[in-house]
């Protein structure tokens, strides 16, 4: 059974095979209208459960869409409308849905619910965000930046922010594709010193600078996210703004960092509060990109865990 459940749990061999074959699915379809089929049909026959416990636009989007141009057939499922909201056990559902489909893509709370998912399912499971971890758009993000840029291998990327659950994956990313990682950010918002530790023992320089400026000395790509994700209390946000509020990425900080150096943001953004719209808009920015890549990164994913 081939799960996508984080980075680190792939083989760095396995996430470079994703990431090109991504790539070259995307070229071959440059230029047709959306709703065509891909060539080869991969997913023909295949039904895929799309489970939402949280919101979401592109993850909801960029999945169903691909599936559909892979010939597949898509389910969309909130934990609400399911007896999984109602108390049925995650091994249960897991069981039962394995029965009618044959991959489950999860957008979870615990990281846990994800993990037991895929212990109990017969079919491969894709993590869609859980409040620890978000790989898939970590893989589109490598994607974007190489797609720009060239190889991510030993590059310097400055998280600015919040040590979220997306920042985690891109800690993990660092590990295993080999480029250097720098958290900008109030030390109280660090991501976990696990992943930072993972990432350090694959050989990668991973540091943490409390200074936005000198952090992005010689940064190739800047990154911020939202500075109060889905899983944090409304009742943190005005303390999490005064504590993030030096680490805007603002064009005066991009201007410290490399001259082509690429900015990214996963999306949803609260623009002029993590990153102006300045940068968001400006000539390095590569957002639509990035939330474009969800799509073709996320079909390599499916085939990569189906083995089509
Ligand atoms: N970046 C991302 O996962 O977006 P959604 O929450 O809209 O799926």
């Amino acid at each position: 059974m081939t799960h996508f459940l984080d980075i680190n749990k792939t083989p760095a061999a396995e996430l470079r095979a994703i990431i090109d074959n991504a790539r070259a699915m995307k070229d071959a379809r440059a230029g047709r209208p959306k709703g065509t089929l891909d060539d080869d049909c991969p997913l023909a026959g295949h039904m895929v459960a799309l489970i939402f416990e949280k919101p979401s636009t592109r993850t909801r989007v960029s999945f169903d869409v691909g599936v559909r141009q892979m010939g597949g057939q898509t389910m969309l499922l909130s934990g609400t409308d399911m007896q999984l909201g109602h108390g049925e056990t995650i091994a249960d559902t897991a069981r039962v849905l394995s029965r009618y489909v044959d991959l489950i893509m999860m957008r979870t709370f615990e990281e846990d619910t994800l993990l037991e998912m895929a212990e109990y399912a017969d079919v491969p499971v894709i993590n869609g965000l859980t409040n620890r971890t978000h790989p898939c758009q970590i893989m589109a993000d490598v994607m974007t930046f190489e797609e720009h840029r060239g190889p991510i291998k030993g590059k310097k990327v400055v998280w600015a922010g919040d040590g979220n659950n997306v920042c985690a994956s891109m800690v993990q990313a660092a590990g295993r594709f080999g480029f250097d990682f720098t958290f900008t950010g109030p030390q109280i918002l660090d991501p976990e010193a696990g992943f930072v530790g993972e990432a350090r023992k694959a050989g990668v320089n991973v540091s943490l600078e409390r200074d936005p400026f000198k952090a992005v000395e010689g940064a190739d790509l800047v990154v911020a996210d939202t500075w109060v994700s889905m899983h944090d209390s409304q009742s943190s946000r005005e303390r999490r703004h005064n504590q993030l509020r030096p680490y805007q990425v603002n064009s005066a900080l991009m201007e410290a960092a490399n001259s082509d150096a690429l900015f990214m943001h996963c999306l949803p953004a609260h623009r002029d509060e993590e990153a102006t719209s300045e940068v968001m808009d400006g000539p390095n920015s590569v957002i639509f990109d990035e939330a474009e890549n969800r799509l073709h990164a996320q079909k390599a994913i499916m085939r990569y865990c189906l083995g089509v």
